[in-house]
């Protein structure tokens, strides 16, 4: 089971003006790529764009669709780029309210759950960034069913494009595991508070379950980006904190702070990654 319609309301519904506080201008939640480790957040979220842009082989002739679409940070980047039409898809109410308060020409986005979508064209290109955390729970995964699920979900979107086509792909990994029991539980709270029924895949699930449908072209990993930016979160949300205490409540500023701690130590300490792979399409199966 993926994380249910609840579950993405915990992790991404608490208020788009909280997000708003502390995320870079275009809200993207998720590991922007530092190539020369100087540059600012709102260019590093750029760049990660641009990098699975060109992983995708995107043009102004190709359509493309972004799974867990987010704020519509990523789909606002190919319209602007160029791209024929972005589409998206996010399990999230609040976040669909914020792409359509954007009105990018070009972009359409729907709340739907990726095992229920259907589209009526294939798409020239993929893109998705870190929503495959999203889809085996801790529990499956002790039941060793995390390739199955993860191959299920590449073998799906393979039916939705042209053969030929890329994927820029992105996801947050979990690698070794912490010493220590503070920061094991501070990795339960994380996993239990702030995203309820997801896991980070491990790289390796990652590289078999793509299998047959896909092939790794490209890959990088960028455990220090990922580390640059939840500092960046932070630092940020914590210039805000009296007035999200006021606004938002004590538990909500405690809980962030917590979770955006444990995320700075988790990547300075390799307990997590991230990578950004460039797939080409294999078979629909
Ligand atoms: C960490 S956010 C990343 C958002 C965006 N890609 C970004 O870079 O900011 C994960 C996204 O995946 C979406 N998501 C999670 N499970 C999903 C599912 N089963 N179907 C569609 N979207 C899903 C969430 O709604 C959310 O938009």
């Amino acid at each position: 089971m993926t994380s249910n319609q609840q579950q993405i309301e915990v992790s991404y519904d608490v208020s788009n003006e909280f997000f708003r506080l502390w995320l870079d201008e275009g809200m993207h939640y998720t590991s922007g790529s530092y190539l020369t480790g100087k540059e600012t957040l709102e260019q590093a979220q750029l760049q990660k764009c641009k990098i699975l842009y060109d992983y995708a082989e995107m043009n102004p002739e190709k359509m493309v669709l972004d799974i867990g679409c987010g704020w519509g940070s990523n789909l606002e980047y190919h319209v602007t780029q160029g791209t024929k039409r972005a589409h998206g898809i996010t399990l999230s109410t609040l976040q669909h309210e914020e792409i359509m308060r954007r009105k990018l020409p070009g972009v359409q986005a729907i709340v739907c759950d990726y095992k229920d979508y259907a589209p009526t064209e294939k798409y020239d290109a993929i893109q998705s960034i870190e929503m495959i955390d999203h889809l085996c729970s801790p529990e499956q995964a002790n039941k060793g069913m995390a390739v199955d699920i993860y191959r299920e979900y590449f073998r799906k979107v393979a039916q939705w494009v042209k053969p030929g086509s890329y994927f820029g792909f992105q996801a947050i990994l979990r690698d070794r595991i912490p010493r220590t029991r503070k920061d094991i539980a501070d990795l339960k709270f994380t996993a239990d508070v702030i995203f309820p029924g997801g896991l980070n895949p491990r790289l390796e699930e990652l590289i078999v379950a793509i299998r047959p449908y896909w092939e790794v072209v490209e890959m990088r990993t960028q455990r220090e980006s990922y580390g640059k930016t939840t500092a960046e979160w932070l630092r940020r949300m914590k210039l805000h904190e009296k007035d999200i205490r006021a606004k938002f409540g004590d538990k909500t500023f405690d809980d962030y702070d917590r979770y955006l701690s444990l995320c700075v130590r988790a990547f300075e300490n390799e307990w997590s990654s991230d990578v950004q792979m460039k797939l080409r399409w294999r078979t629909a199966g």
